[in-house]
């Protein structure tokens, strides 16, 4: 079995996943490199505090908490769908389970005193999943308010007892004594995973499958050239979903997340640069500084665990048409740079996509990031996500729109809409029968007929053909009242801070 160390020059790696669990260094070998981090802590630890529920990242019953020391050396906490996490993705992590709460005499953390007090479990199938939301955002964020608990929440789901008792346990939490085991573990977590010793590449194999660790962006771009059968992993939580629905057991994987280079956000040249290896999680501050609407579209994308692990390359790289990130960026007029070895090429991101499920990527290129011009007219970009659930639901219609006027005229018009074509796609004829134009209601009307040209859409679970066109129509439709009507009362109090332009 060729391994590529040698190839790359990797002086020394690791041949086995090493990573702490509850505070303990345990050492993996000889499991399928798909192993679900969920199988592996019910069947192999038998911690069966962590639930499934669904195994595709969207109920949350599976929730834990990964630690790690992140690029400015300082420990980060985050939770994640252990469903959707594979064994060799932990490797220099350390996993938190329920299990690992209370104190050793049995008291139990506030986070859990909480809930239990507050009646926020019923079967209680669930809560274990709510406890380590909770617990995450408990380690790392100041005392929520109500928005921010939402959100901390959207990905766990309870069919027992409704979310009044689990809201009223997030606030109660804080205002109990602070767990002091607790938080002497979060101070040795550092220290503990130092020790791994796990900074070089893992190069891990079992069962004749291989996967792939490299730690620097070279190193991962050799291997992805010289190995174009593999399949590239980010986040896994759309390739997590192909393991465990459709028993998905590739040959070779090549991980990204432990390239700190592919995971880079920075601003030069008028540009924000979004590595692919960015989670939503890290990319949202600094998107959503610039690009409000942005923000929010991100703030519904998924949940709290999928935007943990969660990438932007990974949405951009699957090729999706109801990804949500592409119509965004594309409105943005965000540029897409993809790399072979040592050689780039950048493209306007949606030249990228070119029919359904098929992509401008050679073998051996993987996209290395996004760049997303800045400052930019931030306010003028409006996105609009339909969806059947409003939290952590796949689009069925999302149009991002941003028309420059000047002197009451159309100068320039980038409209692009996830859900109406076989890729992310600019509406070319609607954009033509706007530019140029008085942007006025007459105006749009007469793009709102031109679209018609532009898309004939599905109909599928999501939505109808009809639906779809009728409703990115009038979302066109919606985006000229709020530009010109700020006042107009558009969105529904609640689901959104009412009219981003009042
Ligand atoms: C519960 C749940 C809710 C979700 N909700 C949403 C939602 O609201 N909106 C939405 O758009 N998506 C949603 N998704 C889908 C998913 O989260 C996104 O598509 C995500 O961005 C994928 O990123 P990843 O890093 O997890 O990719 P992975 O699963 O690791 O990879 C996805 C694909 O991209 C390829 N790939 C990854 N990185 C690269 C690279 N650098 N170069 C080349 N190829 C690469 C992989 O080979 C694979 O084909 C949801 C998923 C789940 C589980
Ligand atoms: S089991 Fe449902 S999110 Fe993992
Ligand atoms: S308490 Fe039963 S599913 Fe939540």
């Amino acid at each position: 079995m060729e391994l590529p160390g040698a190839a790359l020059g990797w002086l020394a790696m690791d041949k086995t996943i090493r990573f702490l669990l509850n505070g303990a260094p345990v050492e993996i070998s000889g499991l399928p490199p798909e192993t679900t981090l969920l199988n592996w802590l019910r069947y192999a630890r038998g911690l069966t505090g962590t639930k499934e529920g669904c195994a595709e990242g969207d109920c949350g019953a599976c929730t834990v908490g990964l630690r790690e020391i992140g690029a400015d050396g300082r420990l980060e906490t985050r939770p994640v769908n252990a469903c959707i996490q594979l064994l060799p993705m932990l490797h220099g992590r350390e996993v938190v389970t329920v299990e690992h709460l209370a104190a050793e005499d049995g008291q139990l953390h506030p986070v859990q005193a909480a809930l239990a007090e507050s009646h926020g479990s019923q079967c209680g199938f669930c809560t274990p999943g709510f406890v380590m939301s909770l617990w995450a955002a408990y380690r790392t964020e100041p005392k929520p308010e109500r928005g921010r608990i939402n959100d901390l929440l959207a990905g766990n789901l309870c069919r027992c007892t409704g979310y009044g008792p689990i809201i009223e346990a997030a606030e109660d939490s804080y205002s109990r004594p602070r767990a002091t085991w607790d938080d002497i573990d979060a101070e040795m977590a550092a220290g503990r995973l130092s020790a791994l010793g796990t900074d070089e590449p893992l190069a891990y194999e079992a069962a004749g499958q291989r996967f792939w660790a490299p730690v620097t962006l070279d190193g991962f771009a050799d291997l992805v050239a010289s190995h174009s059968e593999a399949t590239i992993i980010s986040g896994a939580t759309d390739v997590g979903l192909w393991v465990t629905k459709h028993a998905f057991a590739p040959d070779a994987i090549i991980y990204t997340g432990r390239v700190r280079e592919l995971a880079e956000i920075r601003e030069e040249g008028g540009h924000l640069w979004i590595g692919a290896g960015a989670t939503y999680r890290d990319a949202h501050p600094q998107i959503a500084a610039h690009y409000p609407e942005m923000g929010e579209l991100l703030r519904r994308l998924g949940a709290e665990q999928v935007r943990a692990a969660g990438t932007i390359g990974g949405n951009i790289a699957n090729g999706s048409p109801i990804g949500d990130m592409p119509p965004a960026l594309i409105a943005a007029g965000a540029t897409l740079t993809l790399r072979k070895r040592a050689d780039r090429r950048e493209m306007a991101l949606e030249d990228f996509f070119l029919d359904y499920g098929k992509q401008d990527l050679a073998p051996g290129e993987f996209v290395e990031g996004v760049r997303l011009p800045v400052p930019g007219d931030g306010a003028r970009l409006l996105c609009y996500k339909l969806s059947k659930r409003f939290d952590q639901d796949i689009t069925a219609v999302l149009g991002c729109f941003d028309v420059a006027v000047n002197d009451g005229k159309v100068a320039a018009a980038r409209l692009c809409f996830g859900g109406m074509a076989g890729v992310p796609k600019r509406a070319a004829a609607t954009e033509a029968a706007l530019i140029g134009q008085p942007w006025t209601e007459a105006t749009v009307r007469a793009a709102m007929t031109a679209m018609e040209d532009d898309f004939t859409p599905l109909t599928d679970m999501r939505a109808s053909a009809g639906y779809r066109i009728r409703a990115a129509q009038n979302l066109l439709l919606k985006y000229f009242l709020e530009r010109t009507e700020p006042q107009t009362a558009t969105r529904l109090v609640g689901a959104h801070s009412a009219n981003p332009r009042a």
